[in-house]
């Protein structure tokens, strides 16, 4: 049995060599499969089939022929067929020739044979299959050298790289994911190439690159795919605002640090404690206004005020502009880039519980996740410094800790809610409630009262006052 049968020794393969042989189509199995078998890497979701014939008629008898008989999914304009079986996505397309335009993504399609089909496919690694009919099965076939590729990590183009991308320039994107998700590198040419291109990337729509993009922000190691983005100019086409972190600017013998490098080293710390995409997004962003805020202030040196609020508003835009979700994805990221001083500032002064409380208050559930941003954030070169913010840090963490167990504030519900308001003075609603429930949440902040009812509802009776309400009805339970 050949090296490469044991990756195809289950249904559905055997299945589809067998319907494959009775149609006498020449087929294979190609693409992301093969190459993350021989990686050893994950369980495959969607798996590419070829064929050197109609892939439609190929899906067609083997969805016939497998249990239960499921559908097939035509997509006629793109030659291609799609059976769901189990938890897989089979696709299977037939073996072509093709060439594009320049102004799409739409090739023109004509029927070639397997080498062809691979020749127009993004890298060597992803250009190997694996015969599926029987006078072959389990043969490699790999023209283009991409078994050579895949052991030494190397990303190459089988055609000139400048071809490839011209075709469809979101394999430049592809290029720089494979690089940052399998720790691989790019080939010169096809490096140089990327520079070339980079402003191709303008056909492509903001969904697919951020797809990408996304991807690479998941690796284990995101600034490696930022680097190649920056210096292939990549990034710029899509991403401005992250460039213009870039630079070192010196004024009277002071320089700032380079926010861009800042920032991969703050996402490269943050990943290393967590899987979550949009925690990483706020790494991503958390300085992102430095630039639009940088000052150079005599006898002070460089400052950046207000960075986090503008920040925080130029996520909205930068989420619109990438077409990322517009939704609560959006919301927590705009809210850690608003509060990632804040947990800092708590190491500077001497803290009391009132800013503790606030901090608690507005972060709410996302009060972990604000501390895992703040830490990341420390990147001193000076390892002392480091050290000593770090302690520092931790003794924040634990006052935190200890402040919401007393208080309970991180999820506050106002002890007294504006239905009792009403009942109590009898009036309707009306901005009195307002202003009385603002009264008591502020004062629980401050620590004049506890967050409990009674002194709450004591506190309300005495602020009404000033209002001039009095109580009419004095019947506490709501
Ligand atoms: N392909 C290509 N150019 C693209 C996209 C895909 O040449 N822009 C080819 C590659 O041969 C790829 C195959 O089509 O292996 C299948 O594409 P896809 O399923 O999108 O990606 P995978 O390589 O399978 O990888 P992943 O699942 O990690 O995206």
């Amino acid at each position: 049995m050949s090296r490469w049968a044991k990756y195809i020794d289950s249904d559905p393969f055997k299945i589809i060599g067998e319907t494959a042989d009775k149609l006498q189509l020449e087929t294979f199995v190609i693409g992301g499969f093969v190459r993350d078998k021989i990686l050893n890497r994950g369980e495959a979701k969607d798996i590419d089939f070829v064929c050197k014939g109609s892939g439609i008629e190929l899906a067609q008898a083997v969805a016939k022929a497998l249990p239960g008989k499921p559908k097939v999914q035509v997509f006629k304009n793109f030659g291609t067929a799609m059976i769901k079986h189990n938890e897989l996505e089979l696709e299977f397309v037939g073996a072509r020739k093709e060439s594009y335009r320049a102004n799409s993504r739409k090739p023109l399609v004509e029927d070639g044979s397997l080498e062809d089909d691979q020749k127009r496919r993004d890298f060597t690694i992803n250009a190997l299959a694996i015969s599926l009919n029987e006078k072959n099965w389990g043969e490699l076939i790999d023209p283009f050298g991409g078994l050579e590729d895949l052991e030494n990590k190397i990303l190459r183009t089988p055609l000139n790289p400048d071809q490839t991308y011209f075709d469809d320039p979101l394999r430049m994107m592809r290029a720089v994911r494979f690089a940052s998700q399998l720790n691989f590198s790019i080939e010169e040419e096809s490096f140089k190439a990327l520079s070339r291109n980079a402003e191709r990337l303008k056909i492509i729509s903001k969904e697919r690159i951020s797809d990408e993009l996304n991807k690479i922000i998941l690796s284990k190691i995101p600034s490696k795919g930022f680097k190649i983005l920056f210096n292939t100019q990549l990034l710029h086409q899509f991403f401005p605002q992250m460039v213009a972190l870039h630079g070192v600017e010196t004024r009277n013998g002071k320089s700032h640090k380079d926010n861009f490098y800042h920032t991969l080293e703050v996402l490269d710390n943050i990943s290393k404690e967590t899987d979550n995409l949009w925690l990483r997004w706020a790494a991503i962003l958390h300085d992102i206004a430095k630039p639009p805020t940088k000052k150079f202030e005599p006898g002070i040196g460089w400052t950046f005020h207000g960075h986090e609020f503008l920040g925080s508003k130029m996520t909205t835009k930068i989420f619109r502009q990438l077409k990322l979700p517009m939704n609560e994805k959006m919301k927590y990221v705009q809210k850690l880039v608003k509060l990632h001083l804040r947990p800092i500032a708590l190491v500077k002064e001497e803290v009391t519980d009132s800013a503790i409380r606030r901090l608690l208050f507005e972060a709410g559930d996302n009060i972990g996740d604000l501390m895992t941003l703040c830490n990341a954030d420390i990147t001193s070169k000076n390892e002392m410094r480091k050290k000593r913010y770090r302690d520092n840090f931790k003794k924040v963490q634990e006052k935190i800790k200890s402040v919401e167990e007393r208080d309970h504030v991180k999820n506050f519900q106002p002890p007294v809610d504006g239905e009792l308001i009403m009942k109590t003075f009898r009036i309707k609603p009306g901005r009195e409630i307002g202003i009385l429930k603002n009264a008591i949440k502020e004062a629980i902040l401050e620590g004049e009262i506890p967050n409990e009812f009674e002194p709450a509802y004591q506190y309300m009776i005495e602020k009404a006052k000033d209002l001039n309400l009095s109580p009419v009805n004095t019947n506490k339970s709501n």
